[in-house]
């Protein structure tokens, strides 16, 4: 049993209060006193409590990391309880405001907001490596007429790393930063083919003439234009999706970034990873579910019947509910406002009124409050996708292609970070203790 202190002196037995944690073995009787270091344990540090010689030594249990930081980062903060999201101490607001998704990109890697000539050579850099090696169009041609984007996509940029086995060296800066430019640059081209490839139409080569977004726009949308206009709104709008998804610390894609790249395996194999990881429904595959959920409601009559089932267990609402954020996710806020001004341009969703009665309902129903359940960035996201016109199997991509920023900037941090080694985990081992081998004969008939 776990007993407090409530006064401060008793705590510290009459010292000055320390910045460590005494804890006693009530196995051996000993004391240890341990360092709090920014409010972190070191799980190393328990090892040292053993009931003896032959122990291994203490360890924590902690499946998912709901209590462990697995590394010390400066590229992105998150207040869950307060609804705070800031890349390199800016806020979100201000970068969506103000900022576009290459200079977001460039703040979050380098970690300062680039000078004229900083961000016009940057962008100069990433505009001239938009194209694709013809192998590799080839490869993505060679998928079913059917193949689902994000599966090409994960595919495809693992097999980038074919065609720059440099990449491995990546312990080298500059070798690292030319594959980061690259995989900035392929992404939306990647994507872009990935799209067509799905609709059995030609692939759209880039126009370094565009903005990254306004590029990405044509090579999805262009038809037999002569000259391709993007419209002004989606693009912009598109670029605030893009800032918002550059990053978003430890999540689940960016640890298995982090996790694979640890091997020191090249970038382009450890992005493919953490793409899958991004791929699943409770990830970036939410935004998909959440558009088959609203289908599924069908009409705002059916959303109180909807919640109750909810509740009864019969189901998630998808959407709704956050590892981190206790609060509104700050993204969900931008990305409602953002939706207004699409559907100016596109016509409104017609989800878009039972999404927002969910959010109306949930938000004063007791099972959603006690549970800090609020809306997460993946809520109306799907709503201004299926308005651009996208079907919903390119959704993940389209979150794919902002958050490369992310997983490579934290991919670098791992590497240069004298803490991190190889990750592996412990485990608690509940299987058999030995056992000796049986011959087939001697096992008996399982009837
Ligand atoms: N609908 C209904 N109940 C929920 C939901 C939800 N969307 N999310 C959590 N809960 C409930 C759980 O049933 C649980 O209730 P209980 O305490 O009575 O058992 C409680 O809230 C805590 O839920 P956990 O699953 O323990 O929370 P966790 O932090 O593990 O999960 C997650 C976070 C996966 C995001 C979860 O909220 C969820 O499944 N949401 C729906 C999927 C979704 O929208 N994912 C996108 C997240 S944003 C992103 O990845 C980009």
């Amino acid at each position: 049993m776990v007993t407090q202190s409530s006064s401060t002196t008793h705590a510290t037995n009459g010292n000055p209060p320390r910045d460590t944690l005494t804890i006693t073995d009530n196995r051996t009787g000993k004391a240890y006193e341990l360092p709090i270091t920014d409010g972190t344990l070191r799980a190393m540090d328990l090892r040292q409590i053993r009931t003896d010689a032959e122990d291994f030594g203490l360890m924590t249990y902690d499946p998912a990391f709901m209590n462990t930081a697995s590394t010390r980062s400066s590229i992105t903060y998150i207040d869950g309880d307060k609804g705070i999201l800031r890349y390199r101490g800016y806020p979100i607001e201000q970068l969506a405001e103000r900022s576009n998704y290459l200079e977001t990109a460039y703040l979050i890697l380098f970690g300062e907001l680039p000078s004229e000539a900083q961000y016009k050579e940057w962008e100069y850099k990433i505009i001239h490596h938009t194209f694709l090696h013809e192998k590799i169009k080839m490869l993505m041609q060679a998928f079913r007429y059917d193949a689902r984007p994000m599966g090409m996509f994960i595919s495809t940029i693992a097999a980038l790393s074919t065609f720059y086995p440099e990449a491995l060296q990546v312990n080298d800066p500059p070798t690292r930063m030319k594959q980061i430019v690259r995989l900035i640059a392929k992404v939306p081209t990647i994507a872009a083919f990935s799209y067509r490839h799905s609709r059995g139409l030609p692939y759209v080569y880039p126009d370094n003439e565009l903005s990254y977004t306004g590029n990405l726009f044509r090579m999805l949308d262009m038809m037999t234009q002569s000259k391709y206009e993007p419209d002004p709104v989606k693009t912009r709008a598109l670029d605030i999706l893009f800032v918002l998804h550059a990053d978003h610390e430890q999540n689940c894609g960016t640890n298995a970034m982090r996790a694979i790249g640890s091997s020191r395996v090249d970038p382009y194999s450890a992005m493919a990873g953490a793409a899958a990881a991004l791929y699943g429904p409770l990830h970036g595959g939410a935004n998909e579910e959440v558009l088959k959920m609203l289908k599924l409601i069908g009409n705002v009559k059916n959303v109180p019947a909807f919640i109750e089932k909810v509740k009864k267990g019969e189901g998630r609402l998808m959407g709704f509910g956050h590892r981190v954020y206790k609060n509104y996710d700050p993204r969900a806020k931008i990305i409602k406002h953002t939706a207004d001004q699409v559907f100016h341009v596109t016509g409104v969703n017609p989800l878009l009124e039972i999404a927002l009665e969910l959010e109306r309902i949930a938000l004063q129903d007791e099972y959603f409050v006690s549970r800090k359940l609020y809306p997460n960035v993946d809520f109306y996201s799907g709503l201004i996708y299926q308005a651009m016109g996208f079907p919903v199997s390119f959704f993940p991509v389209l979150f794919a292609i902002p958050r490369t920023a992310g997983w490579l900037a934290q991919w670098v941090e791992m590497v240069e970070d004298p803490d991190q080694k190889i990750a592996r985990p412990r485990q608690i081992y509940t299987g058999y203790g030995l056992r000796n081998f049986v011959p087939m004969y001697a096992r008996g008939t399982d009837t």
